[in-house]
């Protein structure tokens, strides 16, 4: 049989279902990668499905808007579900199995663990939004243990998602590798997210601003310069070119996130800033 068969794709709803089609795999000495979503798919997630194919023999997309990770007065009722849309997307792709549990697949009554990893979780992001990273955390866990794949491919867009993923599956010796994949960003700049839908035109005109505030402050930092002052550039330029309010512009360490000291250490410039209704969250290497 091909590695891959565009046209194939099958959707399962439960665990149940997922575990055989993958112990299946396993019998036939197949390699298997994961590749998590909330689907409302672009680009940036369709990119990751081919670095899988090509990593792997066999393909699981998950696509699951996780109620834990959202706060009380964000977008969970909002955000997009183009359910047919992302079928097309992943069968056109070659995915072999999507799976798309409900909230009562994922969650049954009675359901109570938290997984939470402590210090990444609480800085940056998740200073902003408390139960955010917990809400990933979880759900992550459990699509890892639902899969058990070999690879789980995971997009350096959401850079502090994925630097607490890495350290969870470390730490609880999930064994997988976890593969992060560079931003895919629009010929301007802007990072390709789902929220991007929320922006009118002339939000979007402004968008790709944020990318290049912090390719600008990285770039001063690499030079030597001041990073309390390439930061506070940074807020001003998202200020200026309409952003409604900055969460947060920061250069931290590239793996602890810890605040960056000098500029020999590997950094990295993240921001999160409010255009409109969006929230829109970016970053780069120093
Ligand atoms: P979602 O925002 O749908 O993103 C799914 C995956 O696609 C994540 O690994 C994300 O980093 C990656 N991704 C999104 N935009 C990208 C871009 N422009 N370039 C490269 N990769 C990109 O992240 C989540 O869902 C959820 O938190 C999830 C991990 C699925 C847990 O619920």
């Amino acid at each position: 049989m091909p590695s891959s068969y565009a046209g194939a794709l099958v959707a399962v709803r439960d665990v149940e279902s997922l575990r055989r089609r993958v112990q299946a795999w396993r019998r036939e000495g197949r390699s298997i990668a994961l590749v998590p979503t909330m689907g409302a798919l672009h680009k940036g997630h369709l990119t990751l499905m081919d670095r899988a194919q090509k990593m792997a023999d066999r393909v699981v997309a998950t696509i699951f808007v996780n109620p834990k990770q959202f706060g009380p007065n964000e977008d969970f009722q909002a955000y997009p579900r183009p359910e047919h849309d992302d079928f097309e997307m992943l069968n056109a792709a070659g995915v072999h199995v999507l799976f798309a549990p409900d909230a009562a697949a994922m969650y049954p009554n009675g359901f109570v663990t938290n997984v939470r990893v402590a210090g990444l979780s609480e800085v940056l992001d998740g200073a902003h939004r408390p139960v955010h990273f917990d809400g990933v955390s979880t759900v992550v866990t459990k699509l890892l243990l639902q899969t058990l794949p070999d690879i789980a491919l995971f997009g350096e867009k959401d850079y502090q998602q994925l630097a607490i993923i890495k350290r969870l599956v470390a730490d609880l010796n999930i064994p997988v590798d976890i593969i992060g994949v560079p931003t895919v960003r629009d010929a301007d700049g802007l990072a390709l997210s789902s929220r991007n839908a929320y922006l009118t035109p002339a939000e979007r005109a402004q968008a790709p601003k944020l990318y290049t505030a912090i390719v600008a402050a990285a770039a001063a930092i690499a030079a030597g310069g001041d990073v309390a002052k390439a930061m506070a550039t940074a807020r001003d330029d998202l200020l200026k070119a309409g952003f409604r309010e900055v969460d947060y512009v920061e250069a931290r360490n590239a793996e602890t996130l810890a605040p960056l000291s000098n500029a020999r250490e590997p950094g990295r410039v993240l921001a999160a800033a409010h255009l409109g209704r969006a929230r829109l969250i970016d970053n780069v290497a120093i």
